[in-house]
Parts: C-alpha cells; sequence; structure tokens
C-alpha cells in the first residue's frame, strides 16, 4: 500500500496541464493576463464587457455590426422568465444570495426547451440567454429579499448599466457603470481556474450548458475561491479604522491568519487586474468624499509586500469599491458570476467543440485483498 507521502499524485493538481484552450492565459511570475491573444490592460483601457464576450466565445474582435447584434441579442434576452421569479419569491428570504443563484439558474433550464444541445449553434444560443439573464437573477433576488418588486430590465442598456440599475432601482452615473463595465471585463476569465473548470468537467459529459454553469457556480461560492471579495470588506470592517491596520495585522499574522485578498495560486507579482481594481478603489472613495477604505487598503497592501513579500489579488480592492457603489457585501461574489459567466460558457462552447470526456485517475491508497465477512463476525 502506498502512503499519501509518496504520492505521484499532484496536491490540487497544481501546475497539471488539463486542456488546451486558447481563451485565456495567465503568466504569474510576469503578472501578464491575456484574452485570446489580448493583453488585459489594452481590454480594460478600449474595449467593453459585450465586445470581451465576443472575443471570449469566437478568438476574435467582432466587427462593428457584430457587435450591435450581440449587444441586440443580450437586451432581447435581459428578462427572465416570470416562473423562475415567482419560484424565487417562496425562497426564505435570509438565504445566501449564492445558493439563490444556482438554484435559479438550475431552474432557467426548465424554460427553454429548445436550449439544451451542445451543438455550437444551440450552445451560443443558450450561452446569451444564460449571460443576459444572470444578471437579473442576482439583483431580482436583492430586492425580493428586501421586500420589493424586482425592478424590470431596461432594454436599452448595456450589461453593466442595466445590472447596476436593476439592483439598485436608479440608473447609475456614466463613469460609474464604466467602472462596473471594466470590472466585468476584469472578472470574465482566468484560465483554469476552479469553476472554470467544473464547467469544462460537465460539459465534457455532454451535459447541457444550464447544468455545466449551475456547477460553476457552485463552485465560485467557496471561501477559497470567489467567496474571498466578501471577506475582504468583512475585514475592513472588523479592522475599523486607518489607525488600527498595524497592530490588527501584527496580531494577525502572529495567530497565522490568511489576510484576505492578499496572495494568488498563480501570480508570484502583482495581479494585473488588482492595478485597475485599486484605481476604482481610489475613484470612487475620491467621488464619494470616503477615502477611508481606500487608505486602509493601501495601508494594508504596503505593509504586506515589507513584511511577507505578498501582492493583493483581483479581490482585495473590488471589495471596497463595490462597497463604495453601495452594493451588499453578499451580493459581491454573485456579481463575479454575472461576469465569469462569460468565461464560463467560452470554456464549455471550447470542450463542446472537441470534446473529449474527461476522467482522470486516483492514485488507490487503500487496502487490497479483504475477505468479505459476514456481519455477525465482525
Ligand atoms: N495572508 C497571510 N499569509 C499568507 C496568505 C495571506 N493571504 N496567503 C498565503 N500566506 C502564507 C501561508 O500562510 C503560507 O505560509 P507558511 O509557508 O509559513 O505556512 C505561505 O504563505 C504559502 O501559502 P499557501 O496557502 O500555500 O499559498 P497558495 O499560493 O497555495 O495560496 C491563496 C493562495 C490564494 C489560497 C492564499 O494566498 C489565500 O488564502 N489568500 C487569501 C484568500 C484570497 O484572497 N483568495 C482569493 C484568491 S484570488
Amino acid at each position: 500500500m502506498s502512503t499519501a507521502t509518496e504520492s505521484t499524485a499532484a496536491a490540487g493538481l497544481r501546475g497539471v496541464v488539463a486542456a488546451q484552450s486558447s481563451i485565456g492565459d495567465v503568466n504569474g511570475e510576469t503578472g501578464v493576463l491575456i484574452y485570446q491573444g489580448y493583453d488585459i490592460h489594452d481590454l480594460a483601457e478600449n474595449s467593453t464587457f459585450e465586445e470581451v464576450i465576443y472575443l471570449l466565445w469566437n478568438g476574435r474582435l467582432p466587427k462593428k455590426s457584430e457587435l450591435e447584434d450581440l449587444k441586440k441579442q443580450f437586451q432581447a434576452n435581459y428578462e427572465a422568465p416570470a416562473e423562475v421569479l415567482e419560484m424565487m419569491r417562496t425562497f426564505p428570504k435570509d438565504a445566501n444570495p449564492m445558493d439563490v443563484l444556482r438554484t435559479s439558474v438550475s431552474a432557467l433550464g426548465f424554460f427553454d426547451k429548445e436550449g439544451h444541445g451542445t451543438d455550437r449553434e444551440t450552445a451560443v444560443r443558450t450561452a446569451i440567454k444564460l449571460t443576459a439573464q444572470i444578471g437579473t437573477l442576482v439583483a431580482a433576488w436583492e430586492r425580493i429579499r428586501s421586500g420589493k418588486e424586482p425592478v424590470a430590465p431596461d432594454k436599452s442598456l448595456n450589461i453593466a448599466e442595466n445590472f447596476l440599475y436593476m439592483m439598485r432601482g436608479e440608473k447609475a452615473e456614466a463613469d460609474e457603470a464604466r467602472i462596473f463595465d471594466v470590472a466585468l471585463i476584469l472578472h470574465a476569465d482566468h484560465e483554469l481556474n476552479a469553476s472554470t473548470f467544473t464547467t469544462r468537467v460537465i460539459a465534457g459529459t455532454l451535459a447541457d450548458i444550464y447544468g455545466a454553469v449551475t456547477g460553476g457556480v457552485a463552485a465560485l461560492a467557496g471561501p477559497l475561491h470567489g467567496g474571498a471579495n466578501t471577506n475582504v470588506m468583512k475585514m475592513l470592517k472588523e479592522i475599523g479604522s486607518e489607525d488600527a491596520v498595524d497592530s490588527w495585522l501584527d496580531k494577525a499574522l502572529g495567530e497565522k491568519r490568511k489576510i484576505m485578498g492578499i496572495g494568488h495560486p498563480v501570480y508570484k507579482t502583482e495581479d494585473p487586474r488588482a492595478t485597475w481594481l485599486r484605481k476604482f478603489s481610489r475613484a470612487l472613495g475620491e467621488k464619494k468624499g470616503n477615502l477611508k477604505w481606500f487608505n486602509m487598503s493601501q495601508k494594508i497592501e504596503k505593509a504586506m509586500l515589507e513584511k511577507k513579500g505578498m501582492y493583493p489579488n483581483v479581490d482585495f480592492y473590488s471589495a471596497s469599491a463595490y462597497y463604495l457603489m453601495d452594493i451588499p457585501l453578499d451580493q459581491y461574489t454573485p456579481i463575479f458570476a454575472v461576469s465569469r459567466i462569460s468565461g464560463w460558457t467560452g470554456h464549455i462552447l471550447e470542450q463542446y467543440g472537441n470534446n473529449k470526456l474527461i476522467r482522470p485517475r486516483a492514485e488507490y491508497i487503500g487496502a487490497r485483498d479483504l475477505k468479505y465477512a459476514p456481519i455477525e463476525e465482525r
């Protein structure tokens, strides 16, 4: 019998290449993230979320008419089936928004009779519906749990504008909507992260997109994955003030606590997404006359670099940015899904396009050759 210490299996599949993909690549040493060949900084500066979705799904930037057509298709599909919203009204009001999202995304499949095929045409149509409706579900839950009517989507708005409108009940100012649009671009894809890998494993069985995306939502919910952004804000609130940062940090590090939003399994330098979110956290702080959260974050970032040589990840500054956009703490992870749906569906389309069932082996470390004993003799 072999033991875990002699294992040839890579713990957590670290460093294992499990698929070929042209969708995105992460260079953890240089801090470079690309989508289909384009640097994330170039896309954040110049592109829009809708254009990035087209890029992820099709491997090239759209022509003007193609982009207009995709936008129209999203807008035409913003509305979620009334039956799903009706079902959500029966959920316990204190349910975790990620649990609500998982169940309601799954339920969308009931009302899309034609949407279960794995051929490219059907799969793209379903990807459009899911991408258009996932934000509607997140925003609807915010309203329903607060005892309010969901805000109907506005088909004249883009995905970022429409989401903020449905969530907060009023249209966002242009600069805030653009910040949110770029945040959606930054979270869209990150290679074979846990939730994306989950969607590929499910799609690899030729199960439909609704099933694959439901699995993606379930994986994203975990605190070691998409759940970290909420925990960053909880940490900032726990610390309470800029003056308290140093003593809080010394105590936390002394107790070997992990500092939320710091460190990354791949990046060993600055996460390029954090570069943008830091900028947004400051800009929103200046706009709202509240730089407290940004200043505290800066202090933690500086101290963690000095003391541990560690950098902030995507979740570190998105927390204070979303907080300043009046988004409730437990909705930060659902918002991650509103963006990551684009990467998930891109990977599902890629998987369907060249499918092979994903079926690795386990290194067996249990007993062998045992003889069955009747229950009376055990
Ligand atoms: N704060 C303090 N110490 C940290 C740390 C953090 N955020 N992240 C890692 N470390 C320390 C570990 O305690 C460990 O120290 P040790 O060698 O003395 O035991 C060392 O750095 C390596 O940690 P490990 O967990 O093995 O690194 P990893 O690269 O596998 O972990 C994360 C990556 C993201 C899981 C980890 O950094 C983390 O938990 N960060 C906080 C949660 C978070 O922000 N997650 C979102 C990721 S996008």
